[in-house]
């Protein structure tokens, strides 16, 4: 056990005092948890082989599961990337700093520890005053997954960090609730095509926009086998799930779909298990029976995203056994909404026609 610093920090104006412990602590090898737009990311000196597998011990994360590197300033990408194509380049003028990841040929400075043992790196210009101050006083870039035990809910509070990682890293600095909620989008610019390997709030669509038809990793929206792995190594994982059975209920219908879970909910409860329902502002007044967590309003995908995280967390915290979901449309920001239910779900899905 080591003794983990808790420092509250104001997110838009972080207090220089906190920032430059949090530096001090980077340079020296230690591990140091901060929000970013996003969700939390467990930083590490991402040039310190060493330092960065204090994180895999932390989270208990798997070796071939390459870490993000952080950078707080475009020219930084330079360093540590061999070529930057033109499709990122635009890519990076439209959404950095923000919510997006992109894959690069690494530069030798950038050591295979945390790469997985790729050529490859991804880098991420974060959108977030203590994010950018932390990496600035460190004077490296950060690698950082997110601050959970490998396998839960990604962390959208300090107190989920603290919750899963006390006394195993250093510090933790809580700037409150982080906006978007859900991972950066990632997407491999190494190939001709570029092909999105995980979806966020930058979306398909958006990214599109800029640099026209690009690929999706077939793995992103479907159970992926063998033959099929996704190329976010990370993304093979049963990630974002809570103890919790989770169960998705999809339909065109959304009368018919609330009727259904509203049969489940009551044969569980009549078997004796704990219930939850996730549902949305225009449906959760229908259900009587279990515990019923709203993730917003239906119209407003930004929302529902920002509240999935935390509220896999509350069933969990809360005992529940089985949870039964609403689904959303695969469209936008319900892309990423959509991909991490699935694998919250362990891809169990319930049509109802
Ligand atoms: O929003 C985010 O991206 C957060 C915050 C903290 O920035 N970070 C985050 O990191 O979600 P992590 O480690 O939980 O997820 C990183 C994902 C993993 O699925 C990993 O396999 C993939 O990125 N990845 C990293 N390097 C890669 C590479 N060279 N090629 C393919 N996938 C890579
Ligand atoms: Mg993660």
């Amino acid at each position: 056990m080591i003794k983990t610093i808790l420092a509250t920090v104001d997110a838009q104006m972080p207090q220089k005092q906190i920032i430059e412990q949090a530096g001090q602590i980077l340079k020296q090898g230690g591990l140091v948890a901060f929000p970013t737009e996003t969700v939390y990311g467990l930083g590490a000196n991402g040039l310190d082989a060493d330092a960065c597998k204090k994180i895999y011990q932390a989270k208990g994360r798997p070796s071939d599961n390459p870490l993000i590197l952080h950078i707080a300033k475009k020219q930084s990408l330079y360093e540590i990337v061999k070529q930057v194509p033109q499709k990122a380049e635009k890519l990076i003028d439209a959404f950095w700093p923000g919510p997006l990841t992109m894959i690069f040929q690494k530069k030798d400075c950038v050591p295979y520890e945390i790469t997985g043992g790729f050529d490859t790196v991804a880098v991420r210009f974060p959108a977030h005053a203590v994010a950018q101050n932390v990496i600035e006083a460190a004077g490296v870039p950060i690698a950082a997954p997110s601050a959970n035990v490998s396998g839960k809910p990604s962390p959208t509070r300090a107190s989920h960090v603290l919750f899963d990682l006390n006394g195993k890293i250093d510090m933790i600095l809580d700037g409150g609730s982080t906006q978007v909620g859900l991972e950066s989008t990632i997407i491999d610019v190494s190939e001709q095509i570029p092909v999105l390997l995980r979806p966020g709030a930058v979306t398909k669509e958006m990214i599109e926009e800029v640099i026209g038809k690009i690929e999706i990793d077939p793995a992103i929206l479907s159970q992926s086998d063998e033959n099929c792995l996704p190329k976010a190594p990370g993304m093979k994982y049963t990630h974002y799930a809570p103890k919790a059975n989770v169960i998705l209920v999809q339909g065109q219908d959304l009368a018919a779909v609330q009727k259904r879970i509203k049969e489940l909910v009551k044969e569980d409860l009549r078997l004796g298990k704990e219930v939850g329902i996730l549902a949305t502002d225009q449906t959760k007044s229908a259900y009587g029976d279990g515990i019923v967590l709203s993730l917003g309003n239906r119209e407003n995908p930004q929302e529902m995203g920002a509240n999935l995280f935390k509220h896999l967390r509350k069933f969990d915290f809360l005992g529940i056994e089985v949870v039964y979901s609403e689904t959303v449309a695969e469209t936008g920001e319900g892309m990423a909404i959509m991909n991490r239910l699935k694998k919250a779900a362990g891809y169990q899905i319930i049509q109802v026609v």
